[in-house]
């Protein structure tokens, strides 16, 4: 089979919140794209030979003494080059442009208009509505480049050099507000790249599934199923590619969702015909968390009793030479990103940490891919849309989302209210289209409500349901008064022990989406 990366675009990052976004919109039309660090080896970037480089934002100033640089071997790469905002002014200061602060800064919505002919602008409207942001702006065009578009506030929203496929744009396609932006984008793609269009779920199942086989060869493969959407997809691929040669185990640690534990067992086991052992570790987690209300330490004993779990039936299981993890594309993103921050806002537990001594080799199917394309991949693998669409849930699950003591009971309780907010908000087709993440959250706070002419005294409930991209800022969803009305009156009603249900109006930051 063909290299599926090889001919791709090479996205190089200075920084911007956006980074991550342009490579998704490259793969959303059918090339394969990655994010480079801007001080990389040309080696590395250059690793799949790519067809074209995309220059991202940044929050820098070229003229700043510590600004990131233009690699030389992109200013002198003979391959088309795309600047965004920081990456057009890099580009423009290298090669021999000006560029200075802007009188006005310009932030927001702004309507650009493209008066010369390029392939970039190939097929669009002359007026076009655009998302700015820069303090920045170019004061005198680098030789060989024209201006292709301007704004009220900027003579050159966008420039090029058609005879050696240089642009420039100072507005952000890769955001939903610029409309056009995904246009403009496949023109830079396909018309002035010439990338073909390979990259698509069933292409990368043949890949990955050739892949898989020749690195396991005759060996068997163990997979920890947490029942999220990347170790299920990952479980699915690895089964197509070695059947039965793959065990699942799953860890029932009793903080899952209400239902949740018994779906994994159906879909997997029974509907995907998977090898998987189920093991019931509730007493075993809640003893360990009996007494702690502290979000760190439930974190730490919950990643420390997964692994034990874990390791335990693994030992047990002779045989096994490789050990698969959903481990996806952001994650590799953001541990890079990580080792750079010095803070730790939450300590977050993910799969990932299995111990050293059970000399596992990896299998990750899923490396290069972002989360929307593990659901295309998993869809095209027939797992269930409820599976696949499922939306992203903490490792320490409900101990993070159940402030206070954790007791089987209190679990019980937010459990049930959490599945009348979702039953809700999937009648009103809001789970997979109009917020990324709902939950409901139980507070260690009483207070009183009456109830059948009684007084009641019971506990409170938040929801919290938030819109965002990339997890890292969010805003609450503005969900519909009747929806929040709904729901509110099911859980007082049908809830026992809850007579109080708030919704948190807090985005991120300064909040975070979780509680704890
Ligand atoms: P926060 O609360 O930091 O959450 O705004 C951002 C995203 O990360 C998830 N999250 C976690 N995921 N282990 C995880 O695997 C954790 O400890 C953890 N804490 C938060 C959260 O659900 C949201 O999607």
């Amino acid at each position: 089979m063909e290299d599926l990366k090889r001919g791709g675009i090479a996205v190089i990052d200075f920084g911007s919140q956006y980074t991550q976004l342009i490579a998704r919109r490259i793969r959303e039309l059918g090339v394969y794209s990655e994010v480079y660090a801007h001080d990389g080896s040309v080696k590395h970037i250059n690793q799949h030979e790519p067809a074209g480089y995309i220059l991202s934002g940044g929050p820098a100033s070229v003229y700043e003494t510590d600004a990131p640089q233009l690699p030389a071997f992109i200013r002198d790469s003979e391959i088309p080059v795309l600047g965004i905002c920081y990456g057009m002014q890099l580009l423009t200061e290298a090669i021999g442009g000006v560029v200075g602060p802007a009188r006005t800064r310009e932030y927001g919505p702004a309507i650009i208009t493209h008066r010369a002919r390029s392939p970039l602008f190939d097929g669009l409207a002359a007026d076009l509505r655009v998302w700015m942001s820069h303090g920045d702006r170019i004061e005198t065009l680098p030789p060989g480049f024209s201006a292709l578009a301007e704004s009220d506030n900027c003579p050159y929203a966008a420039i090029g050099d058609l005879r050696r496929n240089r642009y420039g744009l100072q507005f952000h396609p890769e955001v939903q507000h610029s409309p056009q932006g995904q246009a403009i984008l496949n023109n830079f793609l396909f018309r002035i790249c010439r990338c073909q269009s390979n990259w698509s779920a069933e292409n990368f199942i043949q890949d990955a599934v050739d892949k898989i086989r020749a690195q396991v060869k005759g060996e068997r493969v163990l997979l920890a199923l947490s029942g999220g959407v990347d170790s299920a997809v990952a479980g699915a691929l690895i089964h197509r590619a070695i059947g039965e040669r793959l065990t699942c185990i799953f860890v029932d640690h009793g903080l899952l969702r209400q239902g949740e534990a018994k779906q994994v067992v159906q879909v997997f086991r029974r509907e995907q015909g998977m090898d998987l052992i189920a093991v019931n570790a509730v007493e075993t987690f809640l003893n360990a968390l009996d007494g702690l209300t502290e979000p760190e330490a439930k974190r730490k004993i919950i990643g420390k009793l997964f692994v034990d779990v874990f390791s335990e039936q693994a030992r047990r299981l002779r045989g096994f030479r490789f050990l698969a993890q959903g481990t996806i594309y952001p994650d590799i993103i953001e541990s890079a990103a990580d080792s750079k921050s010095a803070k730790t806002i939450k300590s977050h537990h993910n799969v990932g940490g299995l111990p050293r001594d059970l000399h596992f080799e990896l299998v990750e199917p899923l490396r290069d891919c972002f989360k929307d394309e593990v659901r295309k991949i998993g869809a095209a693998l027939g797992l269930p849309e409820a599976i696949v669409w499922r939306q992203p849930f903490p490792g320490p699950g409900l101990a993070i989302r159940c402030l206070g003591a954790l007791t089987w009971e209190r679990l019980e309780k937010l459990r049930a209210a959490d599945a009348i907010f979702t039953d809700e908000l999937e009648t009103a087709g809001m789970l997979r289209k109009g917020t990324a993440q709902s939950f409901a959250v139980l507070l260690p706070v009483k207070s009183v409500g009456v109830m059948g002419d009684k007084r009641s005294y019971e506990e409170v409930l938040v929801l919290r349901s938030v819109t965002t991209e990339d997890f890292m800022t969010a805003d609450w969803a503005r969900l519909p008064y009747d929806l929040l009305a709904r729901v509110s009156a099911r859980i007082v009603n049908e809830v026992a022990g809850i007579n109080r249900v708030t919704y948190d109006i807090t985005s991120k930051p300064p909040g975070t989406i979780e509680w704890e």
